[in-house]
């Protein structure tokens, strides 16, 4: 069973007070931060992913001494042995598990049917996996493809998306492991698009955050008809880091230390 954390949905708005009070923070106010090395257990394991996934539905193929490209997913010693750090057949510049790297990793491009993938999107002829089951397989492999457990890689974005219906941007962004709601304020943030005609960055200073379980959603409530791309900056400073519900601070894609600051470019 994946471990959910039911956590309230907590709508931001502009006038939301940044720290917050009370829980987590140390008598000066500043988020408790624990010096011992991350024991996680809030996240994805392999032996969830081998039960609900590449067991249930990929071993209709990926079975045995013949499965297509050698790749079998018939155990969860099977499915580690084949796909961790392992090069793929189709595309040997690529790993099938990249630890630590989801958009790396062409088991990922293979299950979302990117462009450049050779043969066919997994599973052959569907039904396809949803974008929620896919992120499990994101996020196990975002928290560093871990044998057992869920990993000690901190936790990161796994997935970032976004889109401009109707000139009104929106962003999603999907982390390892589930956030400390209260941590993330619109201090953590920045935002800012640019347009086809000046390519110089302007800032959004309005917008709204949603934080649930895993996700961050953040929706600009204004038209921006000309915004031909988005960029978020995710700063977690030492003073209001942004946490995991296990209080450590988050991290980018590229980096394997808490904290900092984080840019994501967009385009629309
Ligand atoms: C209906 C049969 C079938 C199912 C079900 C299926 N596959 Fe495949 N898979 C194939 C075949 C055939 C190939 C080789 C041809 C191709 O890539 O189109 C392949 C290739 C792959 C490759 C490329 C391996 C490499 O090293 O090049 C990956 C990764 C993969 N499958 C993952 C999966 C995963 C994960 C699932 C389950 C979510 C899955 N497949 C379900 C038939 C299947």
């Amino acid at each position: 069973m994946v471990k959910k954390m039911l956590i309230p949905v907590l709508a931001l708005g502009l006038t939301a007070c940044g720290a917050g009070t009370g829980k987590n923070l140390d008598n000066q106010g500043l988020p408790i931060k624990n010096s011992e090395p991350p024991t996680q257990t809030n996240g994805v394991t392999l032996a969830n992913l081998q039960q609900h996934i590449f067991g249930a539905i990929c071993t209709n193929c990926h079975s045995g001494s013949n499965a297509p490209r050698g790749l079998r997913l018939d155990s969860e010693e099977n499915s580690y042995a084949f796909l961790v750090s392992r090069a793929a057949d189709e595309a040997p510049e690529l790993m099938r598990v990249n630890p630590g790297n989801p958009d790396a990793s062409y088991i990922i491009r293979k299950l979302e049917g990117a462009s450049g993938i050779v043969g066919g999107r997994m599973p052959l002829g569907g039904p396809y996996l949803s974008q929620t089951q896919i992120n499990t397989v994101r996020d196990w492999i975002a928290n560093g493809a871990p044998r057992t457990g869920t990993g000690t890689g901190i936790t990161k974005v796994s997935q970032i998306k976004s889109e401009k219906v109707e000139g009104e941007i929106s962003a999603s962004l999907h982390f390892s492991r589930a956030l400390e709601t209260d941590s993330v304020t619109e201090k953590n943030i920045n935002l800012s698009y640019t347009a086809a005609d000046t390519n110089t960055p302007v800032a959004i200073n309005k917008f709204n955050l949603l934080v649930l379980d895993q996700s961050l959603e953040i929706v600009v409530p204004q038209t921006i008809p000309n915004a031909t791309a988005i960029t978020i900056t995710l700063k977690s400073p030492n003073e209001t880091p942004i946490l995991d519900t296990e209080q450590h601070a988050i991290t980018g894609n590229s980096d394997h230390n808490e904290g900092g600051e984080y840019r994501y470019e967009h385009q629309l």
